[in-house]
């Protein structure tokens, strides 16, 4: 099914990109496209042990992401290639700060600059909401994770061993 520009607001043109690709906040009651898309993705990423695969899954089932959509304090962003979703951020407002839950781009769309134009669309769209800052975690394996938040200026502030399903996490923030 295709998805409808009615579907979005705030739509922004990103900064130039070898794919055409436009950044919005996403609203739509009908989850189930964003849902699948995510859902594809936690499925095949090595990066999950089983059981965090299993939680992570259910985490984005269309009830699950409508149910958040409906909180205020939680967002979620999505990138589109004409109608085909490219990539979705999603995180939550607490205290003054911005927490990234998760970033994920469809593998076709990789190494196109659509995880930096939805993190650039964050920073722009949190500073406008005098947010002081953006954290996030990420797998110390997680290579591409950790070039990303470098290349855009994030610090590591911490190493966290065993933590998300025995796993070691870096912590990283960024003051806006
Ligand atoms: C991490 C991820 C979101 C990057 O998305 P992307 O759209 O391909 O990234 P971009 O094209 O915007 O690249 C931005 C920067 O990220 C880094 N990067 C992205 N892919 C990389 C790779 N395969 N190897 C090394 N660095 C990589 C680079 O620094 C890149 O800058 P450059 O192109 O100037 O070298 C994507 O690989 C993904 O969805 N991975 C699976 C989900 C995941 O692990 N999410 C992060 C959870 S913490």
């Amino acid at each position: 099914m295709a998805i409808s520009d009615a579907f979005y607001s705030e739509i922004d043109t990103a900064e130039p990109l070898s794919i055409i690709m436009k950044i919005s906040v996403f609203r739509d009651k009908s989850t189930k496209q964003i849902s699948n898309f995510v859902q594809g993705i936690v499925n095949k990423t090595f990066y999950y042990s089983k059981s965090a695969r299993s939680k992570e899954i259910k985490k984005f089932s269309p009830l699950a992401v409508k149910k958040d959509l409906k909180d205020k304090n939680k967002l979620f962003l999505i990138a589109k290639d004409d109608n085909r979703i490219a990539g979705v951020l999603n995180g939550y407002y607490e205290a003054g700060m911005f927490w990234i839950d998760w970033i994920v781009v469809g593998s076709s769309f990789r190494r196109n600059g659509v995880a930096k134009s939805l993190m650039n669309y964050l920073e722009k769209k949190l500073k406008r909401e005098k947010i002081h800052k953006i954290w996030c975690d990420c797998r110390t394996t997680n290579k591409e994770s950790i070039s990303l938040l470098k290349k855009l200026k994030f610090k590591k502030i911490a190493k966290i061993k065993r933590h998300w399903y025995k796993q070691d996490f870096y912590l990283w923030q960024k003051y806006l």
